[in-house]
């Protein structure tokens, strides 16, 4: 490993030279678009409010038969490939997620079956927005802790299937997808470096689902009223974003001794461009540090970061020794950043 110009903040916790990299990353979005003039034929919308308020232009619709565990699959599958690592070596699948296939079991159990990882334990992780960087946190941890030699970290979403499409507050806003990332211990990279995770359960009314739990189970009222729909009051969510991606942004780079402008690539959450921009002005990065791709696909919840990591890295936005910061924010409310030596 070269010397390295920031602090490994994991090095002074007892990790003994055990670093945990992510190997390779790969996505994939489905087949239909769905455009801002679609949108406008359905709901009182024009292209123009949804540019200027969120910049998403388009977003992708999974087909009836296309379920969030086979968008996991196909990201995962790509990641494997480009990793080198056949299924029969993961160890554990996480698979972050909103939209499971069904309520249990885990979808990272669907996906275990649909890719063949026989030996793999696997969990799903609900984080929200959120759920990709909680989810590396979570399978570092394994690596780190000797536990695991190889974990496949997966964020995927079929929002379409909890959109109100009359709701014109919500509806124009998400799209589904997925990415993926394989951790494995690399002697030559220090990986992940750290993340900062965080959540406010006082706010957890800002952003829900609140039919189909124990405490409001389904039922015709709950149908009725609409409650198995996506809800989120967007002025108060999208305030609490701006503060919390910066506070949690800002101590990731602190416990690496690091400045923003050592960063090669920021992947921020793809939720909303006028977000994305305040929080960079917030840390003083320059625009062409962070990859933007939510005019393509909307806010694909926790597959968002995953996704826009695989594409920067494909465009060769990110070389092997890059500093990256990811970082997001969602339901719960949760948000996290993570600093990557890549
Ligand atoms: O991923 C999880 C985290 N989620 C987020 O980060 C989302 C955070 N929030 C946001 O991105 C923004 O708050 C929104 C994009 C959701 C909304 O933008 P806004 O600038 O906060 O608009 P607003 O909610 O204050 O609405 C302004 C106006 C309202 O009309 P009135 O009351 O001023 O007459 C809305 O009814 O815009 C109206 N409006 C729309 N108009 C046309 C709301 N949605 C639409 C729409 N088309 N799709």
């Amino acid at each position: 490993m070269k010397t390295a110009k920031f602090k490994n903040p994991r090095a002074s916790h007892g990790f003994q030279g055990r670093t945990c990299s992510i190997a390779a990353v790969g996505s994939c979005v489905p087949e239909r678009r769905l455009t801002n003039a679609d949108l406008e034929k359905s709901v009182d919308t024009s292209d123009e409010w949804i540019v200027t308020r969120t910049g998403i232009r388009e977003r992708r619709i999974a087909g009836p038969q296309e379920y969030t565990s086979d968008l996991a699959a196909k990201a995962a599958a790509t990641a494997l490939q480009r990793a080198g690592v056949t299924a029969d070596q993961i160890d554990l699948i996480i698979v972050a997620t909103i939209t499971p296939d069904m309520g249990f079991p885990a979808t990272a159990c669907l996906v275990q079956q649909k890719i063949g990882a026989k030996r793999a334990a696997a969990f799903d992780l609900e984080a929200a927005c959120s759920g990709f960087i909680y989810a590396l946190e979570v399978g570092q941890q394994f690596i780190m802790s000797c536990t695991y030699n190889t974990v496949l970290v997966i964020g995927a979403e079929k929002l379409s299937s909890i959109v109100n499409w009359q709701d014109r507050n919500t509806c124009v806003l998400f799209g589904d997808g997925a990415g993926a990332a394989v951790l494995q211990h690399r002697p030559s990279a220090h990986g992940l470096l750290t993340v900062c995770m965080g959540a406010d359960g006082g706010k957890a009314s800002l952003i829900s689902m609140p039919g189909g739990g124990s405490l409001h189970p389904a039922s015709m009222q709950t149908v009725v009223s609409g409650m198995h729909f996506l809800r989120m009051e967007g002025k108060e969510v999208f305030k609490s974003a701006v503060t919390a991606m910066c506070t949690a942004a800002e101590e990731a780079l602190r416990r690496c001794e690091i400045d923003v402008s050592q960063i090669k690539c920021i992947i921020p959450h793809q939720a909303n461009r006028r977000i994305i921009d305040a929080v960079a002005d917030r840390l003083g990065a320059k625009p062409e540090q962070v990859f933007l791709n939510l005019e393509k696909y909307g806010n694909t919840s926790a597959a968002s970061v995953a996704i826009a990591l695989d594409e920067a890295v494909q465009l060769g936005r990110i070389q092997r020794g890059d500093l990256v910061l990811l970082m997001a924010f969602g339901a719960g409310l949760t948000w996290g950043a993570a600093v990557i030596e890549w």
